[in-house]
């Protein structure tokens, strides 16, 4: 964290007179080693947050987060990836009024281990996979049509995935006493419009999960590839 810190700052300084920072935004999370074991991070909402992402190990890992080599105008990008960077307020009170159960409905996921819907309370765990065709004996599906993590899921998107790495924010309170706290999130995909533009419009129309959250701002970030030896992060772009 201390390094992070750092070198935004040093860039800060050697950057002034021509550049200034205009907005920051400050997020927290779990320090790792604050757990016996390493655990998937819960948001404000009391959810466990991060477990069903894409993996490095992945064989289509790098071709899905990473924009392949190219040649030409756009070859600063090579290895580089696109962030898309939300600011999402949580509506805590009317989310704390609903009963354990019905928040379960909403995400798709138990709060108490993070097992999806479709798998027996008794036996299922956090890494269960996900069974989208999966029905009670009611009839009705174990993962309601509306469900965050249906919606969200790669087989309802054309097989669009993101890595989501998020930080929740606290921001005190809002005139009407409510908090100003939620999800600073941030994906990384190669192409957003395959990635997070795609998943976005498919959670605008029919996400349970909106009716307890607000996009408040937003912005996409070109993030250039690392530097080769001798070179310095992004000049290819700065000196072409
Ligand atoms: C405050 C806003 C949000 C909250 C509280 C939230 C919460 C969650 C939770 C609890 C899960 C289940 C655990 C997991 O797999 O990580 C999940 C999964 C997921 N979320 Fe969100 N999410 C939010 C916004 C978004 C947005 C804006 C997107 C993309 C546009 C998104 C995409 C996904 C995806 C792709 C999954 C995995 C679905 C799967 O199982 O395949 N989420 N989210």
């Amino acid at each position: 964290m201390r390094r992070l810190f750092h070198a935004p700052r040093i860039l800060q300084k050697q950057a002034a007179g021509a550049a200034t920072p205009r907005w920051q935004m400050n997020g927290f999370n779990r320090t790792p080693g604050a757990t016996a074991r390493p655990m998937t991070v819960r948001n404000l909402m009391g959810e466990i947050d991060g477990t069903n992402n894409p993996k490095p190990t992945d064989k289509d890992f790098n071709a899905k987060i990473f924009v392949p080599d190219k040649n030409g105008p756009q070859a600063w990008m090579n290895g580089g990836s696109y962030a898309v960077v939300r600011r999402i307020r949580m509506l805590l009170d009317p989310w704390d009024d609903l009963t354990t159960t019905e928040q379960e409905q909403v995400i798709g996921r138990r709060k108490s281990n993070g097992s999806p819907l479709s798998a027996p309370a008794s036996t299922g765990t956090e890494t269960t996979p996900v069974d989208l065709e999966k029905f009670t004996p009611d009839g009705s599906l174990a993962i309601p049509a509306d469900a965050h993590i249906r919606v969200a899921a790669a087989q309802s998107n054309a097989g669009a995935t993101i890595l989501r790495r998020t930080f929740s924010y606290h921001d005190g309170y809002l005139p009407d006493g409510s908090p100003d706290a939620g999800l600073l999130f941030v994906c990384w995909r190669a192409d957003p419009t395959t990635g997070f533009i795609q998943i976005q419009l498919k959670l605008d129309g029919s996400d349970h999960l909106t009716r307890f959250i607000r996009h408040e701002s937003s912005a996409i970030f070109a993030v250039p590839g690392g530097a080769q030896p001798g070179e310095y992060v992004g000049q290819r772009l700065l000196e072409a």
